[in-house]
């Protein structure tokens, strides 16, 4: 239920089919939430920000999407950055009358990180010059795996937990930290579909584990979280198995991005709003085998 009603449209589009959205990259947006199950409303609620002496409102805001599961308002805007700033100063105009909303502001970079992931948009010219700044080298990875590693093991102790990695991205991280780890354990895989920009699916398991999780100890092993979406997708599926215990290690973590909160047990290294490559992450497929994790550069991410 939405709790600002009051300024709530009776029924706002709740599907790509019935929405008529204002830009493209709203589409897609809809799209995206649609795979991961997660519901929206279109433009759900107009928050009047000013009104003039005799009442009338002469500023308000609607921003584009409400999602009911995480009480959560998001503004996408793909607009000029000098235009931005209009929508910053509504923004914050309407957390001081409505500290309790929750929204968030997607810039164009965000979205574009976003599709860039599931490899919507042309690479252009690729070779290694899209890569940008080196954010951890080989040897700082490997002097957090020890850590993390001895920290795994000290939790586990007594215990024979069961390593979950989702493909393709893992598998750097999973060969490096199971190695890193003493005590009995198991490993297992699955790869889950991914959103191609076609709006028509959902997230499917399209290889499930090997192995019965019911009263087993699980560590789910990710590569980076970064909506928090996929993560809370799978922890959803593997908690209905009943295994004994249900926890969360990440390589990286890009918190500043997140619109789920999903817990992470343990984290790797805190990455900045930048789209990662190396180390098993991927931009189409490319620079897995790098052994360091960079950024890559913002114009390899520019649709063209
Ligand atoms: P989330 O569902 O938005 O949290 O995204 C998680 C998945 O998206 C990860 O398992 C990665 O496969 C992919 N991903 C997110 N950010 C990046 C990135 O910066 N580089 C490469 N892949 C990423």
């Amino acid at each position: 239920m939405n709790p600002y009603s009051l300024a709530a449209k009776p029924s706002p589009a709740t599907s790509v089919q019935d929405a008529r959205f204002a830009h493209e990259s709203e589409e897609e947006f809809a799209g995206f939430l649609d795979f991961y199950g997660v519901r929206w409303e279109y433009e759900p609620t107009t928050f009047p920000l000013r009104h003039a002496d005799d009442g009338r409102v002469i500023e308000a805001f609607t921003p584009d999407f409400y999602l009911p599961d995480l009480n959560l308002y998001i503004e996408l805007t793909t607009l000029k950055q000098g235009l931005v700033t209009d929508k910053h100063r509504k923004l914050r105009r309407l957390r001081e009358l409505h500290p309790d909303v929750q929204i968030k502001l997607l810039y164009k970079k965000d979205y574009l990180n976003l599709l860039a992931k599931y490899g919507v948009g042309d690479l252009g010219a690729s070779d290694a010059a899209e890569v940008g700044e080196v954010l951890f080298t080989a040897s700082e990875i490997e002097r957090r795996l020890n850590e993390l590693g001895a920290e795994i093991t000290r939790d586990y102790a007594g215990k024979e937990p069961l390593f979950v990695g989702v493909l393709k991205g893992v598998t750097c991280f999973m060969a490096d930290l199971m190695r890193h780890c003493a005590m009995p354990l198991g490993i297992d895989f699955m790869t889950i579909s991914s959103y191609e920009g076609d709006r028509s699916g959902a997230v499917r398991i399209v290889q499930d584990l090997s192995e019965n999780i019911a009263g087993r100890h699980v560590l789910i092993v990710e590569d980076i979280v970064d909506t928090g979406m996929t993560l809370n997708h799978l922890m959803r599926q593997l908690q209905a198995r009943e295994p004994a215990s249900l926890r969360v290690v990440a390589l990286l973590d890009k918190r500043v991005r997140r619109l789920v909160d999903v817990p992470i047990d343990y984290v790797g290294f805190e990455v900045p709003d930048e789209f990662v490559v190396g180390y098993g992450l991927d931009f189409r497929q490319r620079y897995r085998n790098l052994p360091f994790i960079a950024t890559l550069r913002p114009e390899a991410l520019q649709r063209t």
